[in-house]
């Protein structure tokens, strides 16, 4: 795959762009990975349409941008691969096969722990359709160009502050189990492209470090009313064989649940590379 054939097509938002010319299936050359590279650090979130790949396939691509997490003792993974996760509605004999609630809010991958994902890849086996029209979009929004938008007092406030990171406890497998949970800076520096990004989210954020719940509370939904204003949105529409990839730290993202077992199916293959500490 040379790189003189990748096109980058923005969405004409502040995030999302599809890339053309690159066959996934294929090893991609350095200079192609580049160009693909680049592309990420300046739109968050990339689409790869028509990619017929296996799951070889894909974790071979994923890790050219690093280390993949492997979920060791998760039910959701596919056989004998704990690096492919299954986000789907799909149930076998009454159970879930995999992941069937995913991002009902707005959030990043895993910011309840203290190296939260760096980048996700989801790969669309199946999409639910009604009336000709796909369902279960997905959402995103940027984290960057928001802080030098704010004037001085608010920044010094904000680059001052820690946030509490929990996973929703309606999550938590074992009873009696608490939320695992993290703090982070509440501005954090892009580890890859140096941007300044907003790191709290409706999903995982509950608090500020040294703030009460109220006051805590109240700042918050500022920020995510900010975040998620609706200019900003790429919606994702999904087409069977797209490669989503998005970075967790740039973008925040939002899965619409507008499908239903057993009318509809949706099935995917999740990959994802390891995060670092923010700062
Ligand atoms: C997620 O939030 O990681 C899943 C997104 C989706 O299924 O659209």
């Amino acid at each position: 795959m040379k790189s003189n054939s990748i096109e980058v097509i923005p969405s004409g938002g502040p995030v999302g762009a599809q890339i053309r010319g690159v066959d996934l299936s294929q090893d991609v050359d350095d200079e192609t990975l580049a160009r693909i590279q680049d592309a990420f650090a300046t739109y968050g979130v990339l689409c790869f349409r028509d990619q017929t790949i296996s799951p070889e396939q894909q974790v071979a691509f994923s890790s050219r941008f690093g280390e993949l997490e492997r979920l060791t003792f998760s039910q959701f993974t596919l056989p004998g691969r704990p690096d492919v996760l299954l986000i789907t509605n799909i149930e076998e004999n009454g159970r879930h096969i995999g992941i069937h609630d995913a991002g009902r809010e707005w959030h990043s991958d895993s910011t309840y722990v203290p190296c939260p994902s760096l980048a996700t890849f989801l790969y669309a086996h199946e999409v639910p359709m009604e009336d000709g029209q796909p369902l279960g979009d997905t959402l995103f929004v940027p984290a960057f160009g928001h802080f030098e938008e704010f004037d001085q007092d608010r920044q010094t406030l904000l680059a001052s502050l820690k946030s509490i990171h929990r996973m929703d406890p309606r999550l938590v497998k074992e009873p009696g189990k608490a939320p695992p949970q993290a703090i982070h800076p509440v501005v954090v520096t892009h580890p890859r492209n140096g941007r300044k990004c907003l790191f709290v989210n409706e999903g995982r954020s509950v608090s500020f470090v040294g703030m009460d719940e109220e006051e805590s509370r109240v700042l918050l939904r500022k920020l995510f009313a900010r975040l998620q204003s609706e200019e900003r949105i790429y919606r994702h529409k999904w087409r069977v064989g797209d490669l989503l990839m998005w970075d967790n730290v740039a973008v925040q993202h939002h899965a619409t649940h507008d499908y239903t077992w057993p009318k509809h199916r949706r099935l995917m293959h999740r990959t994802t590379v390891m995060g670092e500490p923010l700062c």
